[in-house]
């Protein structure tokens, strides 16, 4: 079905094409004084010069058009030349039952579906999951759904880090904690242990133990670049540990990402890359793009138009390792053979935005892309604690994910207790919905690309631009469609089980059609988020919605009603705005509670 706006332009277009001027001038906008008119259009002024006259003159003429026109309520001519709309009730109340008739709203889908990869999630194995990874579940895990709910094809990939040098300061730890392991031993033929020689939280500590001692001392840091060289190079032992050191945390971070509802299609990791990595490189230094250079190899992608420094892209590392540019390069032809993507969206933090710059040119210049297919970079900002500064637990140490969903969590199911009383158990649940639904609208209701602050008070507040407040407001119509069940029910023969009313009506009050017009917008939210990739645009739809809601409620008696005819049109307008709220928050990645 066509956007609401689209609707309406096309009658003001007509009516100025009826006058003997230009239908594009017709383009009618949503109103920014909502207390004169609901929707406006500026087209007279603009045509002012082509036609020579005065824009309320053209004006005048176009609304004396629009007179008797079914669309509109009214319709009004304003110096020096506005078209000021209102629309009728009843064409608004037609437009929202033929979205409520549709399973999927009416939204438009895509004219030409896309496939596309979203590179995101990133975590790195063996490494536990923090607030830095975070992010980029979140807003993947929405613009995937936003993609595919606007029609497209699309594939979440989570790109695990599994290839670079952590891989090697871990192998080297466990071979200065435990040296006779098979792993080490060269001469060893038989099959390796089937159990892993670590824990996941053994596994945890090894890595930030490693990592901080290669940083003091030289020999180590050397014998983790060199088991890092040699796993990439197929070592037999090595292979084996890293096998285990995958296993044992990929097992783990399924169960992070499926506590926060964060799936992906692909468990695609680096190494994966790895096959594609010697016929790359041959081909770039065929023709002519890669050389070395202080033996390592490297491609120049610096462009006249660069106002800072891009420094060339390293391809190997002087020893002959892969690198971060290596393996992203190689991922990317796995992916054009594969899947034939039109678009591949990183959604990784900001500070990365260099390495995709030599990313992207680099695999244009070599031609690893087809001119058609667009590389994006999603970069986001930092998650900061109030204080400013990069969110850290209370004793200032790296906050994991486990241990923030849990304080939320916590945080939830006091409020919940204190509001009324629940068990126990049902209050855990909600707790867990409402505590994800606080830690992803927080982040999702930002644009991306700025940092923010992890308010834990303001983010888990039931008022104000939240998330629970969102979920507050669907529980709320839940309710009261429930109760209008148990009142049906009571005249109704109990063998017709109870259905909702499905016709909704012309507004019978303001705050009645502020609500109707909030909902008509959604087919518009839907493209422009997908368009620009915005959740935070489906965050302010929903907030707005949620407040004429709200209004509506506070000055409606809408069970009390007598008018059995009325009630129903409400009823009716409920269920459509609980539908659509739950759509919102679906594409924002969480989901209601039944009440909290
Ligand atoms: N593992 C990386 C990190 O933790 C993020 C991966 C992002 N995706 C990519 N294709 N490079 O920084």
């Amino acid at each position: 079905m066509k956007k609401f706006l689209d609707l309406i332009s096309r009658e003001v277009s007509a009516a100025f094409e009826a006058c003997g001027y230009e239908a594009a001038y017709g383009k009618t906008g949503i109103s920014n004084r909502p207390d004169l008119c609901e929707y406006q259009c500026n087209g007279a002024m603009a045509a002012k010069k082509k036609y020579q006259k005065a824009p309320i003159l053209i004006a005048k003429e176009v609304v004396e058009k629009l007179a008797g026109n079914p669309v509109f309520e009214s319709v009004e001519a304003v110096n020096p030349g506005f078209i000021n709309l209102r629309v009728s009730g009843s064409y608004l109340a037609g437009y929202l039952d033929q979205m409520a008739a549709d399973p999927d709203l009416s939204v438009e889908k895509a004219e030409q579906p896309k496939t596309i990869i979203i590179d995101f999630g990133g975590a790195n194995v063996a490494k536990p999951l923090h607030v830095g990874h975070l992010r980029s579940a979140i807003i993947g895990e929405s613009v995937k759904r936003i993609c595919r709910f606007a029609g497209h094809q699309v594939i979440g990939d989570v790109h695990l880090g599994d290839w670079g040098l952590q891989m090697g300061l871990i192998i080297t730890e466990v071979r200065h904690r435990n040296p006779s392991l098979p792993y080490f031993d060269e001469s060893f033929e038989g099959e390796y242990p089937e159990e892993a020689p670590f824990t996941i939280s053994e596994l945890e500590e090894i890595y930030p133990f490693a990592s901080g001692k290669s940083k003091e001392d030289e020999a180590y840091k050397n014998e983790a670049l060199e088991a890092t060289a040699k796993l990439q190079d197929g070592e037999r032992g090595y292979r084996a540990l890293w096998q285990h050191i995958l296993n044992v945390s990929i097992a783990d971070l399924k169960k992070n990402y499926d506590n926060l509802n964060v799936e992906f299609d692909l468990w695609k990791k680096e190494s994966d890359a790895q096959p594609f990595i010697p016929d790359m490189v041959e081909a770039m230094k065929r023709d002519g793009y890669a050389y070395e250079d202080q033996g390592a190899l490297i491609v120049d992608i610096k462009e006249e138009s660069d106002t800072k420094e891009v420094p060339p892209c390293m391809i190997l590392k002087s020893d002959g390792a892969a690198l971060y540019t290596t393996t992203d390069l190689a991922t990317i032809i796995d992916r054009m053979q594969t899947y034939h993507p039109d678009e591949i969206i990183y959604v990784v933090d900001k500070r990365q935005e260099m390495h995709f710059t030599q990313v992207f040119r680099c695999a244009r210049k070599t031609g690893l892309v087809n001119e058609d297919t667009e590389l994006k970079f999603l970069g986001f900002g930092t998650m900061n604690g109030r204080d400013g500064k990069p969110f850290k637990t209370r004793e200032g140490g790296v906050m994991r994910l486990e241990r923030l969903i849990a304080e939320i969590d916590e945080e939830m199911y006091k409020k919940i207790m204190e509001n009324h009383e629940a068990d126990p158990e049902e209050a855990r649940e909600t707790a867990a919905l409402v505590g994800l639904s606080a830690i992803k609208y927080g982040d999702l209701s930002n644009q991306a690309s700025k940092d923010y602050v992890f308010d834990v008070d303001k983010f888990t507040s039931f008022e104000g631009n939240t998330g629970p407040y969102i979920l507050y407001t669907i529980v709320r119509i839940k309710s009261i469609l429930n109760k209008y069940r148990a009142q049906a029910a009571a005249t109704q023969k109990p063998e017709d089980g109870v259905t909702l009313p499905r016709e909704i009506l012309a507004p019978a009050s303001e705050s009645e059609k502020a609500l109707m017009l909030e909902l008509a917008k959604l087919n518009s939210v839907i493209e422009q988020a997908s368009e620009e990739l915005a959740p935070h645009k489906i965050c302010s739809f929903i907030y707005d919605l949620s407040n004429a809601l709200n209004r509506f409620y506070h000055e409606t008696k809408i069970l009390a009603c007598e008018d059995e005819t009325q009630k129903c049109g409400w009823i009716a307008l409920l269920d459509l705005t609980k539908r659509v709220l739950e759509t919102g928050i679906d594409l924002l990645g969480f989901e209601a509670p039944e009440r909290m």
